[in-house]
């Protein structure tokens, strides 16, 4: 795997890897990489000639009293991981000038009305931050394809609206949600948790997946989402929100709605914040 640290090399590396035909992938992160990322990068395998990583924990994306210092960072295994895999470029820049060569005086890309809601009410700017630094991404490396996982839901919605517009030759895929055996979303916040609080985490996915099970049994929606939030405070789990939204993130206003639909949740135990939905 070839390593770039800065935007000249990451240039000198896709020019020689454009001198042969297929397609380039690519795939964002923010690094401390496990098996959810490592699943994003055999999807790009399966559908591209060369893959691309990029590691970069993204400032902006971040509150004032979140965790950007606290992120973990991981490099070294993650760099064994990416070998491991076959990845054939990682660009983990050496600092945020190499993404954002003029820091003080960036125009955010602004993420809209759904940028405002689910995660986006409860960490404003948060989305502006992520769009601005994927658009980045994506004018710096100009993949062919580029891969997004379905845990961040909203983040991959708002990515396509904004590629659409902005990138309009590229591809995006949406990957699966990759869970631990008690059905824990993989996260690199799970980090954060203890034994005891990852177990009682493992209840968010049991109360999405009840909540499906009643919506099938046509509970009427408002109960169902009582219940998921009687639930999950009596596990400890404080929910920000539970919804129920179309696959579009449009909210549902019909209750004989028919089409794809999406139960999202966000929930803090402690300082720690989690999110996990499940399509139907
Ligand atoms: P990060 O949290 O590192 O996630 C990188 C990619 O991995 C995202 O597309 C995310 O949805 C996907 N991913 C994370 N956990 C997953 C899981 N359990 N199953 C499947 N996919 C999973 O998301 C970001 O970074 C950043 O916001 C980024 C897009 C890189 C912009 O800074």
């Amino acid at each position: 795997m070839i390593i770039a640290r800065t935007r000249k090399d990451l240039n000198k590396t896709l020019q020689f890897f454009s001198q042969e035909p297929g397609k380039l992938a690519l795939i964002p992160t923010m690094g401390n990489l496990h098996d959810g990322h490592l699943s994003l990068i055999k999807l790009a395998k399966l559908n591209a000639k060369k893959t691309i990583t990029t590691i970069f924990v993204n400032p902006l994306q971040f509150g004032k009293n979140e965790d950007y210092y606290k992120y973990p960072r991981t490099e070294e295994t993650d760099i064994q991981k990416l070998t491991k895999e076959k990845c054939d470029i990682l660009f983990i820049p050496k600092n945020k000038n190499e993404v954002f060569p003029e820091y003080e005086k960036l125009k955010q890309i602004e993420a809209g009305k759904l940028g405002n809601e689910l995660c986006g009410k409860i960490r404003p700017g948060h989305f502006n931050g992520v769009l601005t630094v994927v658009n980045k991404i994506f004018e710096i490396i100009r993949p062919d394809i580029a891969i997004f996982g379905a845990k961040d839901y909203q983040q991959q919605i708002l990515i396509k609206h904004m590629a659409k517009n902005l990138h309009p030759y590229l591809s995006l895929l949406k990957a699966p949600i990759i869970r631990s055996k008690n059905g824990v979303a993989l996260s690199s916040r799970n980090n954060y948790l203890s034994k005891t609080e990852i177990t009682l985490a493992s209840n968010l996915f049991k109360c999405l997946e009840n909540s499906v099970k009643s919506y099938k049994k046509n509970v009427l929606l408002h109960e169902i989402i009582d219940n998921a939030k009687k639930f999950l405070i009596a596990k400890n789990l404080d929910p920000d929100y539970f919804e129920l939204r179309d696959s579009k993130l449009n909210i549902i206003k019909d209750s004989s709605f028919n089409g794809k639909k999406i139960f999202l949740s966000s929930v803090k135990i402690n300082n720690t914040r989690l999110i996990d939905n499940i399509e139907f």
